[in-house]
């Protein structure tokens, strides 16, 4: 799907040559011009048959002065982003069953750099259609989304870093979507090294023989019951110079998360395929990023393998040493996640971090404390923890800051190692961030649950893409100098965004 920008009033706007014209129509809108679709506006307003209500929506076929056969008049109300993501995802939602290839969304005058954000993000993710498992789907219609604003040069960062976000937000929901027989952790790290190729990153992919080398005892464990072998992936995108710290990204790749042999009761255990949903976003905001290109370091960590049971697989009261030195007991297998990222963290040490961020979807506890509607975020440093959740906010793709005391490590003690995988069931988002924070004294640390929001569950299951959108917004406001231009990459058609291919 292609993005395009464009300075448009409702004159403008009715002229184009598109399949369905969506006006927003916000409170207060400015005097209305003398051209027909403003008259229109002005009228329907005054009928009370269109609200400014965001989301209300009034549609029509083939009005008089407009071009487009389809036409939505939708209201935004003060255009903030949240509401003008309500009313683009009420119109181009009502255009998905249509043969609308091509859209205009022409945004209210006085719209921000947020209302152009929310509404690239949410006509993409109004229109995603998963296909790679279903031959004979059609997939998504819509192949060009035009949005119209005020100002096309004073909206154009923002469109870009949108269209640039889509296109992370995509990969990540395709990696989360697909099944786990096609999502396995060799698949992933076939991904990234394509990802790599694409874009021009590093990437490294290690496999069990150089994971074993490496002293990462406690991911293998939980690897060990799986025909499956591990994944730890490494990639590298330099922005900046060489002395300049890197951001480091840590994702949970759980390609299959049964529980192991503390296994999980079989209702919705499909929906463990979705716990590399952090992994999926770290891909993600590398895709992002190679439209960006950001002038900072960035590296990504992916630990990745199966969990399940077997013969062979890691048992309850097993204990293991991590590649920090630290033994652990592992009490339930099903507290796999932190036994993965765990190893990963004291990787990420060698890279000698600014800061570094896990993203996982760690445990059921963070979805009772918070749903699905803000991500928990952990935090060593308070100056990450306000980033990160100012970059959520104006990403609309939240989080909120949960507590680290010490007090919550209490239950994480045993007799029989260094520590224990798994405290009470209170406070046990909590218990999982305080086992994590053991592997990161050497530097920064944030860590994302995710466990809410990565996915919904019933008839729209499906991956949300979250949080790339929290973290690209993130790496933008880490830039030292000025933001830079952003360039497409080389592949891509100068001035066009397309979520066609990766
Ligand atoms: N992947 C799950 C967490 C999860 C559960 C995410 C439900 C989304 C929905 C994680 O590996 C897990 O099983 N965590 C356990 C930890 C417990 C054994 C301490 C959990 O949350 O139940
Ligand atoms: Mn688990
Ligand atoms: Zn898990």
């Amino acid at each position: 799907m292609d993005f395009d920008l464009k300075t448009l009033g409702l004159a403008g706007a009715a002229g184009e040559k598109t399949d369905a014209l969506v006006v927003l129509v916000g409170q207060g809108a400015a005097a209305t011009g003398k051209d027909a679709l403003s008259q229109l506006v002005a009228q329907a307003l005054k009928s009370g048959d269109l609200e400014t209500k965001p989301g209300n929506m009034l549609q029509a076929w083939r009005s008089a002065g407009v071009a487009a056969s389809r036409l939505i008049l939708v209201g935004c109300g003060e255009s903030t982003g949240s509401q003008v993501r309500t009313a683009v995802q009420a119109a181009v939602g009502a255009l998905r069953s249509a043969k609308v290839r091509r859209v205009t969304i022409c945004l209210p005058q006085r719209a921000g750099d947020d209302a152009v954000r929310a509404a690239v993000v949410a006509a993409a993710d109004a229109s995603y259609s998963y296909v790679t498992t279903k031959p004979k789907a059609e997939g998504r219609k819509l192949e060009r989304v035009l949005i119209g604003v005020a100002s096309a040069d004073s909206a154009r960062q923002a469109f870009e870093q949108a269209a640039a976000t889509v296109q992370g937000i995509e990969l990540a929901k395709e990696w989360a979507n697909r099944p786990p027989n096609y999502a396995t952790p060799t698949h992933l790290g076939d991904a990234a090294k394509a990802l790599a190729k694409d874009h021009g990153f590093h990437c490294e992919v290690l496999g069990p023989k150089e994971v074993a080398k490496l002293g990462m005892g406690s991911f293998m464990a939980v690897s060990q019951g799986s025909e499956q072998p591990l994944r730890f992936i490494v990639l590298r995108y330099d922005g900046a110079a060489k002395a300049e710290p890197p951001l480091v990204l840590v994702g949970k790749g759980i390609t299959f998360d049964s529980g192991g042999i503390s296994i999980k009761p079989a209702a919705e255990m499909d929906e463990m395929k979705f716990d590399m949903g952090g992994a999926a976003s770290v891909l993600g905001v590398f895709r992002a990023v190679a439209d960006l290109r950001p002038s900072i370091n960035l590296v990504g960590l992916i630990a990745s393998c199966e969990n399940i049971p077997d013969g062979r697989a890691v048992k309850p009261g097993d204990v293991v040493t991590s590649m920090s030195g630290q033994t652990i007991e592992i009490l339930n297998t099903d507290a796999e996640g932190r036994l993965i990222l765990c190893d990963a963290l004291t990787y990420a040490e060698r890279f000698k971090p600014k800061a570094v961020v896990d993203i996982a979807t760690l445990t059921g506890a963070c979805v009772v404390a918070l749903g699905g509607v803000r991500s928990g975020l952990f935090a060593t440093d308070d100056d990450l923890a306000l980033a990160l959740q100012a970059a959520g906010d104006a990403a609309l793709d939240p989080c909120w800051r949960m507590p680290l005391d010490d007090e919550y490590a209490e239950g994480l003690k045993t007799n029989f190692a260094d520590v224990a995988n798994v405290a009470g069931r209170a406070g046990g988002a909590v218990n999982a961030a305080k086992f994590l924070q053991r592997f990161t004294t050497a530097y920064p640390w944030g860590h994302l649950d995710i466990a809410g929001t990565a996915w919904k569950g019933g008839a729209a299951k499906g991956s949300s893409g979250r949080p790339v959108g929290l973290l690209v917004e993130f790496i933008m406001g880490q830039q030292n100098e000025p933001q830079a231009k952003p360039t497409r990459s080389p592949r891509k058609a100068a001035g066009k965004a397309s979520t066609r291919g990766k």
